[in-house]
């Protein structure tokens, strides 16, 4: 028992959270084998079945996601979103958090060449599908065609909202290489531009379209890499199953 002013930790391997989620549980039922079950449970970061579902988290849970064409390890609580993880735990930061619940589109990426906003999906639910954040398309002395059409229209303000944009941009021409304007028009609707850039946005997608020769192809290896890491991980992370993707909103 700790003395005023200090704390109970939690025995090695296990988070705070579960020490007191399973201290809640003995209280509740005055059963010490609960708490010892899921305390054991808690420390390999497994899921435990209850009522015959599979239970993950509340704790970290071993998440391996594919972005940018490299695979990641990751120990994420089953409640992190996809934009969390990119942002929080790989430093990939050109998907914004602006409105954090599906409206805007500063945070959207490509998932398995869809656009989608990663504010709105979990880490946990997109395990293993190609994703890609505009870090993936281009760099400074390289720019990607689409990022080079935007900087010769002039097609940003401040900026906030480009990265969402580059990718909805990319996922529309990857789907339809030769829009009309108005093709263009309801393919970047799902995104908001407060500085009010549009104009100059949909005059980039069609000045890149002619210059886009195919979409970003992954390269061979990336299975073997997938391989490589799970070895070295020790294991296979959990398989999740491949869930029906979220439809992006057309605002206009
Ligand atoms: S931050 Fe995701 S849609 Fe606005
Ligand atoms: S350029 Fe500022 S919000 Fe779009």
């Amino acid at each position: 028992m700790a003395r005023d002013g200090e704390r109970d930790d939690p025995p090695a391997g296990i988070s705070r959270r579960d020490f007191l989620r399973g201290g809640a549980a003995v209280g509740a039922l005055g059963s010490a084998g609960l708490l010892a079950r899921e305390m054991a449970e808690a420390a390999k970061g497994g899921p435990r079945m209850e009522a015959g579902v599979e239970i993950w988290g509340p704790g970290e849970v071993p998440v391996r996601l594919r972005v940018n064409n490299k695979s990641f390890d990751l120990r994420l609580e089953p409640r992190t979103t996809l934009l969390d993880a990119l942002r929080d735990h790989l430093e990939l930061t050109g998907a914004k958090r602006v409105c954090d619940r599906g409206t805007c589109g500063a945070c959207t990426v490509l998932l398995d060449g869809d656009a989608v906003y990663a504010c709105s999906l979990l880490a946990i639910d997109v395990q293993r599908q190609p994703i890609w954040t505009v870090e993936g398309l281009g760099h400074p002395e390289s720019l990607h065609p689409l990022q080079a059409a935007f900087v010769e229209n002039d097609a940003q303000q401040c900026g906030f909202c480009t990265p969402g944009f580059v990718i909805a941009a990319k996922a529309l021409l990857d789907r339809n290489p030769n829009p009309t304007l108005a093709e263009v028009h309801h393919g970047l609707s799902g995104n908001f531009c407060r500085c009010g850039t549009y104009a100059g946005m949909r005059k980039a997608v069609l000045a890149a379209a002619p210059l886009m020769a195919g979409g970003l192809q992954e390269e061979e290896g990336a299975e073997a890499e997938d391989a490589g890491m799970a070895d070295a991980a020790g294991g296979e992370p959990k398989k999740i199953p491949k869930k029906k993707k979220r439809r992006r909103r057309h605002h206009g």
